[in-house]
């Protein structure tokens, strides 16, 4: 969109070839799917970057990074420099290349040095300027923000400048540079509200215009913090309840460009212990979290729980989810008939993409072969 700066009469005649330009180079961005997965850092002993299949993924996160609190600018020792380093070169060396960004923030990292960074220009400023040096001195193609979540109005709005601002800081620096511009990308709720103290809304005219697409993430519906009733973590469909249709439909109705909405996967499930084991349906009595770290397993763990414990597996056609239990151990999760179903869904609704969090999950990539079978570019 960089031809649109030429707005003198002098430019006049190059407009209609440069019109052609951008509307091709939007056409090529447009057939391409988005094909996600978050990298974790914990997984670097267990799955280094380089078991990454490429074949199956476009663009692959780094997760994640933290700015400093106070001067919100990131600090890389030199334990994080050489995994920064592998983790690109790694990546865009493998055959096919895949894009990669990092991913700044997680559930974990929390709102309140976000809100504090977005509240100003100066510190907005200086995380920029922060992010784009990072980008650079390690190569990577883009950065992610994952900010959970801006949880006002304001902090809503700030984030809104925040891309504003970004967004002209990478053009600017593309351009002096003569780089291929960064890509600006968000981990953003799995629909464009969220209710806090207010309701609160995603500034969706500044993400169409600012960012490159967002990860909307359609999971965690239901989980550790809820632990009397067994639930689906990322229900397809759910009449009385919260389910990914009704996320990306309610984004679409917010006016987001549906190139730009990337749907995300579960590649883990979510686990309780069932009151009483006869009764083992989604919704049943729990008393408490199931097997896992805190109520959480990876798909290939969910794989091999269901084999050991030679688990009841179940396909629940109305919400399009699977669940297992084996004596009061009860796990949600996606496997390939959900996989499959949302994927089709979401190319009817012409969206851009799907990621998984996360890319580790996989068992044998099975699901990430699957998925990116069935939307084929
Ligand atoms: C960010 O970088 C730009 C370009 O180098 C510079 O003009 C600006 O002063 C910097 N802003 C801050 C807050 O450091």
């Amino acid at each position: 969109m960089e031809f649109l700066k030429y707005d003198t009469p002098t430019m006049e005649f190059l407009k209609a070839p440069m019109l052609f330009l951008v509307i091709s180079s939007l056409t090529t961005i447009c057939s391409a799917v988005n094909k996600g997965g978050y990298w974790p850092t914990w997984a670097q002993a267990s799955f280094p970057p380089a078991n990454i299949d490429t074949s199956l993924v476009t663009h692959v996160y780094y997760a994640f990074l933290a700015p400093n609190q106070n001067t919100f600018q990131f600090e890389i020792d030199a334990t994080t420099a050489s995994a920064l380093n592998s983790f690109t070169t790694t990546l865009h060396k493998k055959s096919p290349p895949v894009k990669t960004l990092f991913s700044i923030g997680g559930g974990s990292f929390g709102t309140e040095i976000f809100s504090n960074m977005a509240s100003s220009p100066a510190s907005r400023g200086r995380f920029i300027n922060s992010t784009i040096q990072v980008a650079r001195r390690f190569n990577f193609d883009g950065v992610d923000l994952d900010w959970e979540y801006p949880e006002t109005q304001t902090a809503m709005n700030n984030f809104g400048l925040l891309l504003d601002e970004w967004r002209v800081a990478v053009n600017k620096e593309a351009q002096s540079t003569g780089k291929q511009r960064l890509l600006l990308s968000a981990a953003t709720n799995y629909k464009p509200q969220i209710t806090f103290k207010e309701v609160v809304k995603y500034p969706v005219g500044s993400i169409n215009k600012n960012l490159d697409w967002i990860n909307a993430m359609c999971y965690d519906y239901h989980g550790s913090w809820d632990v009397t009733k067994t639930g689906h973590l990322a229900a397809l469909y759910d009449p009385n309840g919260i389910s990914t249709s009704d996320g990306l439909q309610a984004w679409i109705k917010a006016g987001i460009q549906r190139e730009k909405l990337v749907m995300g996967l579960p590649l883990f499930g979510r686990t309780w212990k069932l009151k009483d084991p006869a009764v083992h349906g989604i919704g049943a009595p729990a008393v408490g979290l199931g097997p896992g770290n805190e109520g959480g397993m990876l798909y290939s763990e969910v794989q091999t729980f269901n084999a050991q414990n030679k688990a009841t597996v179940v396909f629940d056609e109305p919400t399009v989810s699977y669940y297992s239990y084996a004596g009061t151990s009860w796990i949600g999760y996606d496997d390939v008939e959900s996989v499959k179903r949302k994927i089709v869904y979401a190319q009817s609704l012409k969206i851009g993409g799907y990621f998984f969090w996360t890319i580790v999950g996989d068992q044998n990539w099975k699901i990430s072969r699957l998925a990116s079978n069935t939307w084929k570019a």
